[in-house]
């Protein structure tokens, strides 16, 4: 973990319908510029052969199923992830600490071992649907609660809003990874995005790495839109 190299630092997220946008963006891309988050959607339409050739172009892939089940049923996920030469898998924290061991001790079995994250509570969620769903507080109380529980089993760092980085940060070990979305360029629209910061304020407040999609996907150029904000963090990552 402690050998980890942060950099790139941003993990552009590829939330597009079919193949051909995507892979036009990629081929713009270098993978020592960015890293790359495939999601549910992506996924379910494309299947782990489009992951295989983001990862074959040598990109590390981060790929965002936020799994919660049994453990033994994820652990069995995580395996299968880990034979597509992911780099990131993440989990729900909420599937508990034998879910989380339980594929923290099957990745650590394989000689491919891709990072495990967890996510705490959804963004999407205020403190209303959390109190729905049985959890008490504030969100941000139940987000370093989770992040504690996910850093007790041993899994590789969380998925949280910039935020909640800066309350987690201090209470937890600096090698614990703290992803962060909500990343949003000062110039850049916020799209459906609410609580935002800056990428350059997301890494001063103690975000390791910063998942952005549409300010580079949706731009008129993206690699230009990508090394700009390279450029804003650059004095920070590669300090
Ligand atoms: O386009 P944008 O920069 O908003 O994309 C952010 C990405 O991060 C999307 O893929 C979104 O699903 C994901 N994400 C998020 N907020 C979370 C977790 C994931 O925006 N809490």
């Amino acid at each position: 973990m402690s050998t980890l190299n942060k950099n790139p630092r941003i993990i552009v997220a590829l939330d597009f319908p079919s193949a051909a946008p995507a892979l036009d963006l990629v081929s713009e891309f270098d993978p020592k510029l960015c890293r790359l988050k495939v999601g549910k959607e992506m996924f379910t339409r494309l299947g782990p052969a489009f992951v295989e050739k983001l990862a074959g172009k040598g990109f590390d892939v981060f790929l965002d199923l936020k799994f919660h089940d049994i453990p033994n049923t994820v652990a069995a996920a995580c395996a299968a992830v880990a034979d597509l030469g992911v780099w990131m898998v993440n989990l729900h924290a909420s599937g508990g600490t034998r879910m989380m061991e339980a594929a923290r001790e099957r990745l650590e079995t394989l000689s491919h071992r891709p990072l495990l994250i967890a996510v705490t509570i959804l963004t999407s969620l205020g403190e209303r649907d959390i109190a729905e769903i049985g959890f008490h507080g504030a969100p941000a109380d139940n987000v370093i609660r989770l992040a504690k529980l996910a850093e007790d089993a041993g899994v590789d760092g969380i998925v949280c809003s910039p935020l909640e980085a800066v309350e987690v940060r201090p209470l937890i070990d600096q090698d614990f990874l703290l992803i962060t979305p909500g990343v949003r360029p000062a110039s850049a629209s916020l799209d459906d995005q609410k609580r935002v910061m800056t990428p350059l304020d997301a890494l001063n407040n103690g975000a390791d790495m910063l998942v952005i999609g549409r300010p580079i996907t949706g731009a008129d150029d993206p690699l230009k839109s990508l090394q700009a904000i390279q450029d804003e963090i650059a004095a920070y990552s590669w300090s």
